[in-house]
């Protein structure tokens, strides 16, 4: 297991990259899963994206319920979004790959979610708030998509360096 460098930068070519589908998931895929836990705790990330590592591939780590005794960390394969609400909610964002910026971004408010997990089983949730806009977060990631582009208002990304955001994805 290994702590990644992280790939930053709003015009960084993998980050920009739409991710490919896992084909089979290899030693290869479960390695780099156990790296991008690894990676994303020494970043206190919400969530990470494989291309957030470097890899072009469907992957990423959620960390649910984020600051409950219900806490769940949670690879992700292929994982699609098979329904959203028509409710949006307003909320400030950051990003692990955008180091010292945050800005207001508009997400569904829930969701349903279809994935594999690490062993190769589909599984469906349905999600809710910081939990439905950290998914929204990383499915943007695999499709080259990063918050710089869904931000309310430009000026609204400013530097955190006093107050970083909590809610780093
Ligand atoms: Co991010």
């Amino acid at each position: 297991m290994a702590v990644l460098p992280l790939v930053q930068g709003a015009d960084n070519p993998i980050l920009r990259k739409k991710s490919e589908k896992v084909k089979r998931i290899d030693k290869k895929i479960k390695k780099l899963i156990m790296d991008m836990i690894d990676t994303m705790i020494a970043a206190e990330g919400l969530g990470i994206a494989a291309s957030q590592v470097g890899i072009n591939q469907r992957v990423f780590i959620v960390r649910l319920n984020s600051g409950t005794k219900n806490e769940l960390i949670v690879p992700m394969i292929n994982a699609e979004i098979i329904k959203m609400s028509e409710k949006m909610i307003e909320d400030e964002e950051g990003c692990l790959s955008l180091p010292k910026k945050f800005g207001t971004v508009k997400r569904a408010a829930s969701l349903t979610l279809k994935y594999q997990n690490q062993h190769g089983e589909t599984h469906t949730l349905n999600l809710h708030e910081l939990n439905a806009r950290t998914i929204q977060h990383e499915i943007d990631h695999l499709d080259g998509i990063l918050i710089v582009d869904r931000l309310e208002a430009e000026l609204r990304l400013e530097s955190a360096e006093k107050l970083p955001c909590p809610k780093q994805i």
